[in-house]
């Protein structure tokens, strides 16, 4: 029996209702949750530096899902997570160059953390089993269990946005690393335009040959790339939503409505999410419609992130300041139009949320997918929904373009949009919401996990094009 191994650096907390921490988590959970298998990552507990590698891995088992995870200690954490993954790979990934910092050294963690979880993965392993590994943390991960002499099929799905080559090439470790990609059999990607840049990279920069269904030939190897749209539970999300629709945490909302008009925001706190363009394209709103004063609320609820890397403690800081500027300009009294949450809710009572809100604000500045965005439209009731405002620069605009799409750098442009979100009649709400809702049951996360693993386990499925998006 061929078994699948997931193996990220994130992994979701095993107990139902315990909020997940990000679109990674919250999506290989719900995948695995039907079908089961094994999951290895890291527990989320740094240890002292005298405890050295390996480090034990620990079982836990939830229903179908075997859940392996092990701890870092706090030299590797420094260097691999806090170091090359979140200030070099995670703003380079996200075009934003100027937040990056590059140093040999902690690639050199970034390198031997993925190493090291080689290393307990032989464990985990047996010779005919499919290994898919998710995200950024781990680009080198099949090149250390090749040097390990693993010859089972390892595909990666990058959740985040791939750059263009002449972006990628401001790390100077650019052509070590992508030559440690090409250790992986299958590559998938959010959209066709990361594909494509990965692609070009390998094209330009290594000499590569494309051949059809995607695959591309470079120094001996064949490396499949594909497109995989993560989607969500539509259906689940829905009922989420409806179920909860009168719990205590909705109806104190609604009374503080006063029946108002609500926007909406959940977002991880990080910078590639354009929360200060978002409060200040508000505000613009706010000054541009005096009508609406008193008769809209706006309620960012933002978690915070990755907190001891320098560029997050920074956007936390500026968008404390921009919430109190706000909201010193236009509160009234009985009126305060910007309210800001730093805290994470558990999905089930998230839904009920976006289901009351009339309009989703979704303003990266460059996302991979954005499961926010999808999720708001699940919630949504049909008979009656709110509206989407979505950046063009998430991966996710390129299925809902019936969202009302917006650059989250053009200001102006924003606060039109949300007045005419607020304003937009039925009928047209209705229908724009139908054809969001027909995208996102066929790009379901069943097919998204179907597929990778269809390709994962058949290479003969890619070449032959049997599951282009
Ligand atoms: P990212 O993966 O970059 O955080 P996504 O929008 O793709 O962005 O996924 C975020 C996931 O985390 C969603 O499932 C969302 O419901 C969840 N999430 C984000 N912010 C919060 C929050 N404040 N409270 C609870 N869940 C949150
Ligand atoms: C994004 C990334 C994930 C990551 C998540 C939360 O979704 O794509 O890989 O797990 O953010 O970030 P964290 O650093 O807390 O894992």
């Amino acid at each position: 029996m061929s078994r699948l191994i997931v193996v990220s650096n994130r992994v979701a907390p095993i107990t139902e209702g315990e909020p997940t921490a990000g679109g990674l988590a919250a999506g290989v959970m719900d995948a695995l949750r039907q079908k089961g298998g094994r999951w290895f990552g890291w527990s989320g507990n740094v240890v002292p530096d005298m405890v050295t590698p390996p480090l034990p891995v620990v079982e836990q088992r939830s229903g179908p899902i075997s859940l392996y995870t092990t701890d870092l200690n706090q030299r590797d954490y420094d260097a691999y997570y806090k170091g090359f993954s979140n200030a070099t790979l995670w703003p380079v990934f996200h075009y934003q160059t100027d937040l990056a910092h590059f140093d040999w050294a902690e690639f050199e963690g970034y390198r031997r953390v993925n190493r090291h979880f080689a290393d307990s993965l032989q464990a985990l392993m047996a010779p005919q089993d499919v290994v898919w590994v998710h995200d950024y943390h781990l680009l080198c991960l099949a090149e250390a269990l090749r040097a390990q002499g693993a010859r089972n099929r390892i595909g990666l799905f990058l959740h985040i946005p791939f750059p263009a080559p002449a972006v990628l090439m401001n790390i100077p470790a650019h052509a070590e690393l992508m030559a440690a990609m090409c250790h992986y059999d299958l590559i998938g990607f959010q959209t066709e335009s990361d594909r494509l840049a990965f692609a070009d990279y390998v094209l330009r920069e290594m000499g590569g040959e494309a051949l059809p269904g995607g695959v591309l030939a470079v120094g001996g190897h064949a490396i499949r790339t594909g497109v995989y749209p993560i989607g969500v539970h539509v259906d689940m999300l829905r009922q989420e939503a409806a179920a909860a629709a009168d719990s205590a945490q909705v109806q104190a909302l609604r009374a503080s409505l006063g029946g108002r008009a609500l926007i909406m925001s959940v977002d991880r706190l990080d910078y590639s999410k354009g929360l200060p363009q978002r409060f200040t394209a508000y505000e613009r709103f706010l000054a541009d419609n005096p009508g609406w004063h008193r008769k809209v609320e706006f309620t960012q609820i933002a978690v915070p992130s990755r907190s001891d890397v320098h560029a997050y403690q920074e956007i936390r800081r500026e968008l404390e300041g921009e919430a109190g500027r706000i909201n010193g300009r236009f509160a009234e009294l009985d009126w305060t139009p910007l309210r800001y949450l730093n805290r994470s809710f558990a999905r089930r009572d998230l839904m009920p949320l976006y289901a009351a809100a009339q309009v989703g604000l979704v303003t990266p500045l460059r996302d991979g997918m954005n499961l926010v965005a999808k999720e708001f439209v699940a919630a949504q009731d049909p008979a009656d929904p709110g509206v989407l405002v979505l950046s063009r620069f998430a991966g996710a605009a390129r299925e809902l373009d019936a969202a009302l799409l917006i650059n989250p750098h053009d200001e102006a442009g924003t606060a039109a949009a949300l007045e005419r979100a607020l304003s937009m009649r039925l009928e047209e709400r209705r229908e724009r919401h139908a054809a969001m809702m027909a995208v996102m049951r066929h790009n379901s996360l069943e097919r998204w996990r179907d597929r990778f693993e269809c390709d994962l386990r058949n290479p003969a499925s890619l070449e032959h094009g049997a599951s282009a998006a």
